[in-house]
């Protein structure tokens, strides 16, 4: 299993060139299923979940062809409407099958997903939504059975949803069924993140009759068919956020590049508090630290609050900024997993149910430590940049799945990043 040998106490100094968006890949890849004609996409970050959607898709008998960070999806003769346990397993973002193969194909039998290192993570709200637009449902076997053969034509019916939560692949899932469905879908308490948007205006281009992108209230207009399209996937702000961490960390001068700072407002604010100087140009912001950091407490909330997917980098930032500062989890149950191995660097953090009080002023120490979860990962990176002597982070297959060229991107800006196996 790899592991990564960082050198800590380096200044990050340098231009940071950010990568297209995970969590906005990931259903744009899925969403040509949708039609039989080309998707032709760039910007598509080389990430190991990325890798496992084509595989999914590819079995599935979709064409799939790639130079770089282009990629070109044909899904004309699909043979196979199952994603297995297999590949389920390693990625619960499958589950966003189960919306496209219902309205283009009226089948689909999708591995419900099991619950991860993070939360149980349920997919209630995107079964009752597919429900709702007239598709019946069963577990069978530990997979999700669906299917619209009762109905007219076979096709789903547009409906008036109402999730009970804001949940990002939920609104993608059902944004997806009802582009295809019979008629207009109203999706109340839609969840707003950027990459949620970016899926919606590639499905516009595709030929979607979609309103209300970005708010809580998205309308779809069901259409015959989708067409092809060409689509550039949004930037990853959960990149950007995690290099911005570390060049505060490290009193470093950073230049992010591929930016549209419009979209990071909360994590730029909740960085600018804890003392760093934070300047926004057209497509960069530029990070500048002394180094010397006060600690700030922050509670995630569904965009645009402060993102879950950064709540594990900024604890490490708390560890070593000056106070005492609170952070409260909100999305996921069990998302403290950094917090132990934090503690092994030297930090002092006191966690009771989903809030971490996080005494901050310490000199972290290199020690040898494990992932659990990507964002997880993430956090331990930043704290072994800013620590004292080395750090060896095992089992870094989680940080793979959400950071492309990891430690080359790191090195070319100071950082000493070894990975071995
Ligand atoms: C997406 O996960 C992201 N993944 C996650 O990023 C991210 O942390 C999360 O949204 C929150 O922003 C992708 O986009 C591929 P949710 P998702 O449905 O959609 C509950 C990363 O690090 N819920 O918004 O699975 C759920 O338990 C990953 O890149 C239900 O109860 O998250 C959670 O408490 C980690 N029933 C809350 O809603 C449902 O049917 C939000 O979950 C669905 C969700």
């Amino acid at each position: 299993m790899d592991k990564l040998i960082i050198n800590g106490q380096k200044k990050l100094n340098g231009d940071v060139y950010i990568s297209g968006a995970k969590n906005a890949a990931l259903p744009i890849l899925i969403a040509s299923l949708l039609s039989k004609e080309e998707l032709k996409l760039k910007n598509v970050p080389n990430l190991f979940d990325i890798k496992t959607t084509e595989k999914l898709l590819f079995a599935m008998g979709v064409e799939i062809s790639k130079t770089d960070s282009s990629m070109t999806l044909i899904a004309r003769d699909i043979k196979d409407l199952h994603a297995t346990y297999d590949l389920v397993k390693t990625m619960r973002a499958s589950i966003l099958v189960l919306g496209p193969l219902l309205a283009r194909f009226g089948s689909a039998r999708v591995s419900l997903p099991g619950g991860c290192a993070i939360g149980s993570r349920p997919v209630d709200i995107h079964i009752k939504g597919l429900e709702a637009m007239g598709a019946s449902i069963k577990i069978e076997n530990g997979d999700i059975v669906a299917s619209t053969s009762g109905l007219p034509e076979g096709k789903l019916v547009g409906a008036e949803i109402s999730m009970s939560q804001v949940t990002v692949t939920g609104t993608e899932n059902l944004m997806m069924a009802a582009c295809l469905a019979k008629g207009k879908t109203k999706l109340k308490n839609s969840a707003k993140e950027p990459e949620v948007v970016d899926l919606g205006n590639c499905l516009i281009k595709m030929g979607a009759i979609i309103k209300g992108l970005g708010t809580d209230i998205i309308t779809i207009e069901g259409v015959e068919e989708l067409n092809g399209a060409e689509h550039s996937i949004i930037f990853d702000r959960i990149e950007a956020g995690t290099y911005m961490i570390a060049a505060a960390m490290t009193a470093g001068e950073l230049r992010c590049i591929g930016i549209e700072s419009g979209k990071m407002t909360s994590i730029i604010n909740k960085l600018r508090e804890t003392g760093v100087e934070i300047i926004e140009s057209d497509n960069t912001v530029t990070v500048k630290s002394n180094g010397i950091l006060k600690a700030v407490s922050i509670e995630t909330s569904p965009f645009p609050g402060f993102p879950t997917d950064m709540q594990a980098q900024f604890m490490a930032l708390n560890t070593i900024a000056e106070g005492v500062s609170e952070i409260k989890e909100t999305i996921f149950e069990n998302r403290f997993m950094h917090v132990q191995e934090l503690i092994r660097m030297g930090a002092d953090i006191e966690v009771n149910q989903n809030t971490a009080v996080v005494s901050g002023g310490k000199m972290l120490e290199g020690a040898s430590v494990m992932a659990t979860d990507l964002r997880a990962s993430a956090s331990l990176v930043l704290a072994a940049l800013s620590a004292k002597g080395t750090t060896v982070i095992d089992r870094i297959y989680h940080l793979d799945r959400g950071y492309e060229d990891l430690e080359k991107k790191f090195n070319q800006i100071g950082a000493q990043i070894e990975r071995v196996n």
